[in-house]
């Protein structure tokens, strides 16, 4: 349905997250037509902002983004004049929730967006109790981390849930967003020939990556308490894996697609004990050299103590026990500051059952199905050809290219654009219900917590690099490599 004059209250209004992601991909909305005339954004912090400070901190946000491109002035400014700032203190002065109360208008929908650390998200949905503010329709967005651990997201879980139905919150993960993950689902379920290859008897191995080659920058406060575990394997990696992984839904309703996620969740085999040791590698990186610049090591980043475990690069190969895919490895991986930035699934096919071309040279690489989120937004099959030549029969792995660029005039909207729009209309089917982000944690505490137990430290890896030789032992135990290992260069 389209969406109704609404106000979207944000609290963070004027924190990282709005100025880089939210403002700018609510003005790209807006310049797109998806906004309602009457719809307006209240960002709520402690800053003590006017509305004037507000706009002038948004349209800077707004003209930085690189989505943007071209700011349209008109639309800048029937953007701007939408927000005002309230000041809230949460926990402090209640006078804050007499303003928001009064900045609200009745009768209209309502968002209420928390773009603040999870601690204080349970505060905040009490403060706009009490102040009478939740009415029956209003609906509560939630960003991660969602907790650090399956106890404390119960905890904020329980604390939201007690002033929100389950119907009406919004748990965002960005990677749910994008417009290939989505395309993932398209590609299975909408077309007939993938699917009956889908499972172990075709499916050697799927490789799921998402490395960076920005370090942590200006968070490290936050990641040392995080590390890659938390921040992009318990939610991003294992959201790309439920939706490669899970069966055929009935619909593509919200219900029916969070069931099939949460039973892939539910089938992963634990990984606890020493089996830990076995099927995952830790790294931090060291200083080095990203494109051309030398950069700082994770623990000269400021904003952290000089000594810290905390990893950034996991990698770890997951099995998801249910008939389809006993024996088939799920090996993810995710890291920051390395080489080369890229986020894709792999599938790597089996190994024709029988070969009728003996001893021919076929070249390593054939037999992939990649879905490339990030950079250039693909999809990218290798199968092997002859090459021509009357001389001796060779083969070699050509690319099958699908790149939505060249393909599509249209832009692809930014993840925050999709989720947001999908928020304002009220359809929740690509935001995680409170079962599967629970069922994620209970599977990543275990690691985690080996980890803790044990007294080996991450391995360093130099930045630029393409991560911890650990990584590239875990999947070589098999005779396997990393996909990118193996195009030829
Ligand atoms: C966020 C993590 O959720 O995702 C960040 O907290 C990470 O650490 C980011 O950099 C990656 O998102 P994207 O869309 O750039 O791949």
């Amino acid at each position: 349905s389209a969406p109704h004059p609404t106000d979207l209250v944000v609290f963070g209004g004027t924190g990282d997250l709005s100025m880089r992601k939210l403002l700018p991909s609510l003005y790209l909305l807006d310049r797109d037509g998806h906004l309602d005339e009457g719809t307006r954004v209240i960002a709520v912090s402690r800053d003590g902002l006017t509305d004037a400070d507000l706009r002038d901190k948004t349209s800077s946000a707004v003209r930085g983004h690189p989505a943007v491109q071209v700011v349209e002035p008109d639309v800048l400014r029937r953007f701007l004049d939408r927000l005002s700032h309230v000041t809230v203190d949460v926990g402090g002065d209640p006078a804050g929730w007499t303003d928001l109360s009064s900045a609200l208008v009745p009768d209209r929908d309502r968002v209420f967006y928390l773009a603040v650390p999870p601690m204080i998200s349970g505060d905040i949905c009490r403060g706009l109790d009490d102040a009478g503010l939740v009415t029956p329709e209003a609906r509560v967005v939630m960003e991660k981390p969602l907790g650090r651990d399956l106890a404390s997201s119960q905890a904020v879980n329980d604390a939201v849930g007690a002033v929100f139905d389950e119907r009406r919150i919004y748990r965002i993960d960005h990677y749910l967003g994008k417009e290939t993950v989505q395309n993932l689902l398209v590609l299975r379920f909408a077309n007939v020939f993938l699917e009956p290859l889908w499972n172990s008897r075709w499916i050697d191995h799927v490789q799921i990556t998402a490395t960076e080659t920005v370090g942590v920058g200006g968070r490290r406060g936050y990641y040392d308490t995080s590390g890659a575990m938390r921040d992009m394997v318990q939610n991003h990696l294992l959201q790309l894996l439920c939706l490669t992984a899970m069966e055929p839904p009935a619909t593509y309703d919200r219900e029916a697609v969070r069931d099939e996620k949460l039973k892939v969740l539910q089938s992963l085999r634990p990984l606890t004990g020493d089996r830990v040791a076995e099927e995952t590698a830790r790294g931090q990186y060291g200083r080095g050299t990203v494109q051309g610049t030398e950069v700082l090591g994770y623990l000269d980043e400021a904003g952290g103590p000089a000594v810290s475990d905390t990893e950034t690069f996991v990698a770890l190969r997951a099995e998801v026990a249910n008939w389809r895919w006993a024996g088939v490895p799920f090996y993810l991986r995710t890291g920051k500051r390395v080489g080369h930035a890229r986020s894709e699934i792999v599938i790597r096919f089996r190994e024709v059952p029988h070969t009728i071309f003996p001893g021919v040279d076929t070249g390593p690489g054939a037999g992939s199905l990649v879905i490339r989120l990030q950079p250039d937004e693909g999809i990218h099959l290798t199968m092997l050809a002859k090459t021509p030549g009357a001389g001796a029969l060779r083969l070699r792995p050509v690319p099958l290219e699908l790149s939505f660029a060249d393909t599509f005039s249209t832009r692809s909207p930014e993840a925050y654009e999709r989720l947001l729009m999908d928020v304002l209309t009220g359809d929740s089917t690509l935001f995680m219900r409170r079962d599967e982000v629970e069922a994620a944690w209970r599977w990543v505490d275990p690691v985690i917590e080996a980890w803790n137990n044990t007294d080996t430290t991450p391995e360093t890896y130099q930045a630029g690099s393409a991560g911890p030789a650990g990584a590239h032992r875990l999947i070589g135990r098999t005779g396997r490599t990393w996909y990118e290992e193996e195009q030829p260069r």
